[in-house]
């Protein structure tokens, strides 16, 4: 296994993985705007970090780690264009269906609980953490943890956080010295079924 920072063609690979976790299709009336979807979510990604890092097996990448450290400005080329996509997001919102507004109504939930993560030089928050899923279970994520891990440790970084959600491997935390510092009970409804989605927060001291 090896580690570099994100390349231009991992791209394909991010938007695949992305897509599937997020179940943007459930989302969406066509296929056409859960690729929307999807590319809205990259952007906001990489408009919010400031590190990468990528498991390579053979070349191929098999899992995904992307960071804000330490509260570094990110890129404003990726803020801008997240502005952008955002807006089309909304003006979607009033003529496609209830998907969009669920999904926005999300995201409020999320950034809500954002603001208890505090802004210091000494934080650092992991903003996307996910394996390819053939690659899952076979230690990858573990292996990028660890490599983020030391990298903090260079830098300073005296804690780490991070947001997730039911829908996610959250247990994944529970079991690698991450606390749960906040929940918020939250449900999604689509297609006149609902189902519970809790927020968390979670952080490590390292
Ligand atoms: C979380 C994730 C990145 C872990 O990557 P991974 O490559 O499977 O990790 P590893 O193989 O190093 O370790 C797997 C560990 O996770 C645990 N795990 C994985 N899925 C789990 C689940 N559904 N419930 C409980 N534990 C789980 C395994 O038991 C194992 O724990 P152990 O180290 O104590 O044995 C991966 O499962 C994933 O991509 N999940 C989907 C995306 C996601 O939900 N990301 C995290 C939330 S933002």
């Amino acid at each position: 296994m090896n580690f570099r920072p994100i390349i231009y063609s991992d791209f394909k690979y991010l938007y695949k993985l992305v897509g599937n976790l997020w179940c943007f299709t459930e989302f969406c009336h066509n296929a056409k705007n859960a690729r929307f979807f999807t590319s809205v979510a990259v952007t906001e990604v990489f408009a919010t970090t400031n590190f990468s890092l990528v498991a390579t097996i053979n070349g191929k990448p098999s899992g995904f780690l992307l960071a804000n450290i330490g509260n570094i400005p990110t890129n404003n080329k990726h803020v801008a264009r997240f502005n952008r996509v955002s807006k089309k997001l909304y003006t979607l919102s009033n003529t496609e269906n209830q998907g969009i507004t669920e999904y926005l109504r999300l995201t409020k939930a999320f950034n809500n609980l954002k603001h208890q993560i505090p802004t210091d030089k000494h934080v650092a928050q992991i903003i996307f953490f996910a394996t390819t899923p053939s690659a899952r279970g076979t230690g990858v994520g573990s292996a990028l943890m660890r490599k983020f891990t030391k990298v903090c440790e260079e830098k300073g970084i005296k804690v780490q956080y991070l947001l997730t959600d039911e829908q996610c491997t959250y247990q994944y935390y529970d079991r690698h010295g991450f606390h749960k510092v906040a929940k918020i009970p939250e449900k999604i409804t689509l297609n006149s079924k609902t189902i519970s989605n809790n927020i968390f927060l979670y952080t490590k001291k390292i």
